[in-house]
């Protein structure tokens, strides 16, 4: 049996997503920024987010190969939906829900980079301590968090839990 217990409320995520936005309006004013959602996992956090910078800006998808039902990565990425917008010569911000072992980060940053454009920045609702330890830099972070497979706010576990409004840890017992 497994259990889900809260760890971030929507409380917090609202205040968080609200200060992270007052920080990208502040480095993209007068820029109009293509904002990159990491599909499916940073939608929420995507929508929540677009609607507080109170920026002109554009948005674009992208589906980069899923652990599907399982919970560790496999290592390799690929990327099943690009994006349609003509990035290069933009201000681009890369959007994802966690950044667990960074390989999907380096693999879409890499990709990004080659259609050469004006800047890259990412932005990650979680990203794991261990990760960050590393030295993996993420321009605007969420929240840091250790081990433990979470769930909610837009992040799944076998498509489950995204609808979920806060965001939990799966416990087994
Ligand atoms: P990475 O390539 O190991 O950094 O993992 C990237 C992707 O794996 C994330 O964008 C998530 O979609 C998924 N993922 C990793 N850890 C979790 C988790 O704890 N909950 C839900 N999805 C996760
Ligand atoms: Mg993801």
């Amino acid at each position: 049996m497994s259990h889900l217990r809260r760890i971030i409320s929507r409380g917090q995520i609202r205040r968080r997503v609200k200060e992270l936005a007052a920080q990208i309006r502040a480095d993209y004013s007068g820029q109009r920024p293509v904002f990159v959602c990491v599909l499916k996992g940073a939608f929420v956090f995507l929508a929540d987010l677009v609607r507080q910078v109170g920026l002109p800006l554009e948005i674009d998808f992208m589906v980069a190969s899923s652990y599907g039902m399982e919970k560790t990565s496999k290592g390799q990425i690929t990327i099943l939906k690009d994006v349609t917008a003509h990035i290069a010569g933009r201000p681009v911000i890369l959007v994802d829900d966690i950044i667990d072992s960074g390989l999907t980060l380096q693999r879409l940053r890499e990709y990004l980079v080659g259609r050469q454009p004006a800047s890259l920045r990412v932005c990650a609702l979680l990203a794991r301590e261990r990760v960050l330890a590393e030295g993996t830099h993420i321009e605007y972070l969420g929240f840091s968090l250790p081990e433990g497979f979470v769930v909610g706010y837009g992040l799944d576990c076998a498509e489950q839990h995204r609808e979920l409004p806060d965001i939990y840890v799966i416990e087994n017992e």
